[in-house]
């Protein structure tokens, strides 16, 4: 009889084992075309849109990086703007805000929405880690609700910065938020089976410990070391003025520098 009870928690944990590996079968532009068919479905417009309108306020840690942010007012990048939760309320304080999103129609129904909130901002259907608009342009770049988190490898990551700071104006501002976790919920023999179905697979070759497939639905980095995160925006070409974890709610945020000029590179 106990024999049967491990055998059926072993079939558990291998079912969980086997849907875990979807995240390496997928090369890194697989990963980021998964999460953009997820999120491009009508269900799932109408649903960010819906709730945005109705409430389009900052969360309380969005608005706690923000009261550390020392610019008021400006251009604003808004990268992964969804309905426009956050768009909304940062122009009405005086921010000029051009939201990105891979789904154009996500794009148009923030729109939609922050006209309906009597305020106007401008829309780009970009995907966020290839951002290409114009250099020196914006004052603050915005990457909340965890979202740096849905870039698949560190190269890429850092790539991403490197655009969002070409973006900036020097000195601008990059707020930031990702995924955090610190659990260990899988052993070094599974990690390792992942890696080599990953290489059989030649699927994603950079698997990381923390990628995942949240909920089934997009891709996420959860990060577990601060100094991982804090070396991944000081490559991408940043100052870390601020970075926090909030272990509550698997969160961190950070608040970001572009520099004023290039340190002058020594010799
Ligand atoms: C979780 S929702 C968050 C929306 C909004 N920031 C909020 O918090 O309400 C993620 C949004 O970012 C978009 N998105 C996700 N990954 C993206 C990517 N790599 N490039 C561009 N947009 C992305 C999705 O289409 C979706 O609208």
């Amino acid at each position: 009889m106990r024999l049967r009870i491990l055998f059926g928690r072993f079939l558990i944990r291998f079912g969980r084992f086997i849907q875990s590996l979807a995240v390496v079968v997928m090369r890194p532009n697989d990963l980021v075309e998964f999460s953009r068919q997820t999120y491009a479905r009508e269900n799932m417009v109408e649903d960010l849109g819906r709730q945005d309108l109705a409430y389009p306020v900052l969360h309380p840690d969005e608005q706690a990086l923000l009261a550390r942010l020392p610019a008021k007012e400006g251009r604003l990048l808004l990268l992964g703007v969804g309905g426009g939760r956050e768009a909304i309320p940062l122009t009405q304080m005086g921010f000029e805000v051009t939201g990105v999103d891979f789904v154009p129609e996500m794009v148009e129904k923030a729109k939609e929405n922050a006209a309906r909130h009597g305020v106007k901002i401008e829309g780009l259907a970009q995907e966020i880690s290839k951002i290409d608009v114009p250099a020196g342009v914006y004052d603050v770049a915005w990457l909340s609700a965890a979202m740096y988190s849905c870039v698949p490898t560190r190269g890429r990551r850092v790539e991403m910065l490197q655009r969002i700071a070409k973006a900036l104006k020097p000195g601008g501002y990059f707020i930031c938020q990702f995924r955090w976790c610190t659990s260990d919920g899988s052993s070094r023999q599974w990690e390792r089976a992942r890696k080599i179905v990953a290489f059989l697979t030649l699927g994603n070759l950079w698997y990381e410990k923390g990628d995942t497939l949240s909920n089934n639905i997009e891709f996420i980095h959860a990060f577990s070391q601060e100094d991982e995160v804090r070396s991944e925006f000081e490559e991408g070409g940043f100052e870390v003025l601020h970075l926090h974890i909030t272990e509550e709610i698997l969160l961190g945020g950070a608040v970001l520098r572009k520099p004023l000029s290039k340190a002058p590179l020594s010799k």
